[in-house]
């Protein structure tokens, strides 16, 4: 009986070659990867998912500019499961960025130094303004789409409970009094 043959396999030429070859797939997958978070940053072509706002108070049809849900927790645990479906694969799981987009934890810093309490409230409502904007509209520069709009993706109420979250997150929590 022939026993199957395993013929020797013929000196490699390759080998010699092998540490350049396995250099150069590393380098590949590194670009591979960096050209992900690129695509990521530049078209956000991931599916935006619907948050379900149940349990929070309906905020009508015209766009506020002031977070209604402040210190709400039931906004709180939406706007967690919000952002880390539709902002945190570019902004970071549970807000912590990795450095693609902005840290959103930090969005109220500037208000969280100021000793008037006047003063820190309408520096925190500008900045949910500025907040509510930006989700609305994204950001495009030079026709680059750096962050899509979420307009018409999300509900007012789950940016605003978004807003409420992060505002649990912030790396600099305000004080409760002046
Ligand atoms: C595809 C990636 C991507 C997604 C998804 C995304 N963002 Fe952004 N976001 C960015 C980038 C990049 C910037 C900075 C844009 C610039 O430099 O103009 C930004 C900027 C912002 C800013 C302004 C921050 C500042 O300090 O000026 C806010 C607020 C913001 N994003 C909130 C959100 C929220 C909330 C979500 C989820 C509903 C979200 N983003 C989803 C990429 C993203």
């Amino acid at each position: 009986m022939r026993r199957p043959s395993h013929p020797a396999r013929p000196p490699s030429p390759r080998r010699a070659r092998r540490p350049a070859a396995a250099a150069a797939v590393r380098i590949g997958s590194f670009l591979l990867t960096l050209g992900a978070c690129v695509v990521v940053a530049a078209h956000g072509n991931v599916t935006p998912q619907a948050v379900d706002t149940t349990g929070l108070a309906p905020v009508g049809q015209d766009w506020l500019n002031v977070n209604p849900y402040s210190g709400n927790p039931k906004a709180v645990e939406i706007g967690s499961s919000g952002f880390n479906q539709n902002c945190a694969r570019c902004h970071g799981l549970e807000a912590i960025s990795g450095g693609i987009a902005p840290d959103l934890r930090r969005l109220d810093n500037d208000c969280a130094g100021m000793k008037d309490k006047a003063a820190r409230d309408g520096c925190v409502k500008d900045n949910d303004d500025y907040m509510i904007t930006t989700v609305r509209h994204g950001r495009t520069r030079n026709g680059a789409v750096y962050m899509p709009p979420f307009e018409g993706v999300l509900s007012q109420e789950a940016m605003w409970a978004i807003k409420t979250y992060l505002e649990s997150r912030r790396e600099k929590p305000l004080p409760e009094a002046p």
